[in-house]
């Protein structure tokens, strides 16, 4: 029997979670999104050539995968058409097998704008958001008021909804931020040709997911951001607004989780954060620097510069706890050679007393201090192994620390950026 898998950030999100879909797709039959939208960016070099998925699976790129965009979704669709666009230029065809859920909601150009004021207004608390409207999207969503992909093709309702959006916007934010106000025929005369355009693509997804599990095809649950930027579980208030651990891949696109075989947490060998919010164990030094740098840590979807730090072994048995991944990917293990030590987060200490858990106020995950253990480091450029016995003793022994910490397997190990560098074990 084939098997379904679902990729999951296990920290801050730019795990490298585009990579991972990339090698396990190969083998799969149908690739699915179900939760956030265009403040993804999944990376895939194939190669040498560099594709930056934020809205579509990035498992499209093998040419026998369908590729899903559940209903859990937010989409801004000048976006989805460029995407569409430019893998069609470079020879990764859509038509036939990209499918968009009628039910994912749409983000519009007041969604952006709200998002982007409120990040810049002395009167909100600033997020770090990536200005990609996601936030108001999910707003309008559960308000109950947003406007989906099927009532494109429903004129009526698509002019009421998109009305009273308008006057809602231009009302309430034109007082709050002093916007300018929004029109609906430009909105709707934009709405008009991208709905032409997406039309072929439109499906019901929830019914094309049951035939899909009827005849058997693999699946690839392909999570955007991840569990620590979860609107439940993550580091709230600086969090997305989607269920970005397990359970959003269900809720967001129908798929039967009775049906999941494996989940598998992706981890770099360090961590990374974008944006505002605690971050226990950032390194703001000449480390950092090292991190940032080798690690090519700027954002896929912004150009920001990522916050760099240690491996974070409380945040990560949250992590696991959270989502139960049945194994883990660890990523980007290469960054670490040439460092002479490698300190790992074993816990936190508030006022010297010691803390396990992850704290759930922001306040206290703020204060924390990281009680280290430190391992020895490693020189060794170890892009090219494809071995787990050929990386070097010291390498061995941090995964395996990692593991029995987490009591979770780790399977893949990637060693560099191009999809050749990973060690399966
Ligand atoms: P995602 O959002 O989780 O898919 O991750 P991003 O694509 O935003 O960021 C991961 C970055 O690290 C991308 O530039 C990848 O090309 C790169 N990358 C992924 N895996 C590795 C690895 O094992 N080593 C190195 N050096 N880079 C990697
Ligand atoms: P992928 O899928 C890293 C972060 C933003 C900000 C917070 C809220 O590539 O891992 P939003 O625009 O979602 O309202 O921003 O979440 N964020 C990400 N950080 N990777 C991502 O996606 C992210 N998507 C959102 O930086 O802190
Ligand atoms: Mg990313």
């Amino acid at each position: 029997m084939k098997k379904n898998i679902a990729i999951i950030g296990g920290q801050w999100g730019d795990e490298g979670k585009g990579k991972i879909v990339d090698y396990i797709a190969e083998n799969i039959d149908v690739v699915l999104r179900a939760q956030g939208g265009a403040n993804a960016g999944h990376t895939v070099i194939v190669n040498g050539k560099k594709f930056i998925f934020h809205l579509i699976p990035s498992g499209i790129i093998h040419k026998n995968v369908k590729a899903v965009i559940g209903n859990g979704m937010v989409l801004d669709l000048a976006e989805l058409i460029n995407e569409i666009k430019f893998l069609n230029k470079n020879g990764i065809e859509t038509a036939g097998r990209l499918f968009v859920s009628n039910r994912a909601h749409i983000t519009l150009p007041f969604h952006k704008y709200i998002d982007q004021q409120g990040e810049r207004s002395s009167k909100e608390k600033k997020i770090g958001t990536t200005g990609r409207g996601i936030g108001p999207t999910y707003m309008d969503k559960i308000a109950r008021v947003g406007i989906r992909i099927a009532d494109l093709y429903e004129r009526e309702t698509l002019r009421e909804k998109l009305e009273a959006n308008i006057a809602r916007v231009n009302e309430i934010y034109g007082k709050f931020y002093g916007a300018i106000p929004f029109s609906y025929h430009e909105i709707a005369g934009e709405l008009a040709a991208y709905a032409d355009f997406i039309k072929p693509y439109v499906a019901d997804t929830v019914s094309l997911i049951k035939g899909f599990e009827e005849q058997e095809l693999s699946f690839l649950l392909e999570g955007a951001q991840a569990t620590l930027l979860d609107v439940d579980f993550g580091t709230y208030p600086y969090v997305t607004s989607s269920n970005s651990s397990i359970g959003g891949l269900f809720t967001g696109s129908g798929f039967n989780p009775f049906l999941l075989n494996r989940s598998i947490g992706i981890f770099k060998a360090y961590c990374t954060r974008v944006g505002e919010g605690p971050f226990p164990t950032e390194q703001t030094g000449e480390i950092g620097e090292f991190l940032q740098e080798k690690g090519g840590e700027f954002g896929s979807t912004t150009g920001r510069p990522r916050r760099c730090g240690f491996f974070d072994l409380v945040s990560a048995r949250y992590s696991c706890m959270v989502n139960g991944f049945s194994d883990i990917a660890i990523t980007k293990l290469d960054v670490l050679s040439g460092l002479g030590e490698i300190p790992v987060c074993v816990s936190y200490e508030i006022d010297g007393k010691k803390i396990d858990e992850f704290p759930s106020q922001i306040k206290l995950l703020a204060k924390v201090k990281p009680v280290y253990k430190r391992f020895e480091g490693w020189k060794e450029d170890i892009s090219n192994i494809k071995d787990f016995d050929r990386l070097p003793s010291q390498a061995r022994e941090y995964i395996r620390y990692i593991e029995s910490e987490l009591k979770t397997r780790v399977s893949l190990i990637a060693t560099g950026p191009e999809r050749e560098s990973l060690i399966e074990r």
